[in-house]
């Protein structure tokens, strides 16, 4: 676990406040539209399995029954809900996604590999739809009870380039078709909340390709969690291929 875990209440188990086990790390994958997000979590995934270690990949919105249907309701281009209630859509998938997914892996010591997290709604419903960033944040620390990421890695990439990747895809969703405008404020507000905690984040240029992307990421990862018990040992050599799967979720 990240050496910062000793100085923050870490919450996991049943109860929050409990502690969970030294095994457990939350690894959290952010950035804006396209920049590659769920090939990087894909590829994190197998490398981590290859070593032995039990993984949970998730996403949000989603990751949960209920929240696959927020997120549907979230990504739908015919609704447009007001920013607060988006904002406590997010939130209520997230508060979902917690309690049923997240902390009983943590628990059971996994890897979890979380495809978005409080942050993006900082950056979209704070400053995407400006609503106030603290605010934002404080919404989504209640609905997690704190639980705060082992590691962010921030994908920053300029969000031309990746909503030209995300449209080569298919049909825009309701966030891909907001303004470039829009989408700059995202990058902007993911960059300074990295900037604010850089201990937490890993920000690497998305421009990058997918296999030193992930190089980068299981490099940073390789001794607290691939063998968590071989931390104070020889690091873990790095897989040289990336399964950047296309059907990986989105
Ligand atoms: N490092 C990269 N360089 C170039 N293209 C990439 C890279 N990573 C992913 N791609 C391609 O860009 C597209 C978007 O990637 P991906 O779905 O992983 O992004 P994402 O961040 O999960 O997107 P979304 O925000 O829409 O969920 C895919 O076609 C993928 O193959
Ligand atoms: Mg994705």
């Amino acid at each position: 676990m990240a050496a910062h875990a000793a100085r923050r209440p870490r919450v996991g188990g049943r109860g929050y406040g409990d502690r969970v086990s030294t095994a457990a790390f939350l690894l959290v994958l952010e950035g804006g539209e396209g920049a590659g997000k769920s090939t990087l979590a894909a590829g994190v995934v197998d490398w981590a399995r290859s070593h032995g270690r039990a993984v949970t990949a998730t996403r949000e919105p989603g990751g949960t029954p209920l929240g696959e249907r927020i997120r549907d309701l979230l990504l739908d281009r015919a609704g447009s809900p007001s920013p607060r209630a988006e904002a406590l859509l997010y939130a209520a998938d997230r508060a979902e996604h917690v309690a049923a997914v997240l902390r009983p892996a943590l628990a059971a010591g996994e890897l979890v590999v979380c495809d978005r997290f409080a942050d993006s709604s900082v950056a979209y419903q704070g400053a995407g739809r400006t609503l106030d960033a603290a605010e934002v944040a404080g919404l989504s620390r209640w609905a997690t009870g704190g639980l705060v990421p082992d590691l962010t890695v921030l994908l920053d990439l300029d969000p031309a380039v990746g909503l030209a990747r995300a449209g080569r895809r298919g049909p825009a969703d309701r966030l891909e078709s907001e303004s470039l405008e829009f989408h700059r404020r995202v990058r902007e507000e993911f960059r300074a909340l990295a900037a604010a905690e850089p201990g937490r984040y890993l920000v690497l240029d998305a421009a990058e390709s997918p296999e030193r992307l992930l190089a980068m990421v299981t490099g940073r990862l390789a001794r607290t969690v691939a063998h968590p018990a071989a931390a104070a040992g020889p690091a873990v050599p790095v897989s040289p291929a990336v399964s950047a799967s296309p059907g990986a979720p989105r």
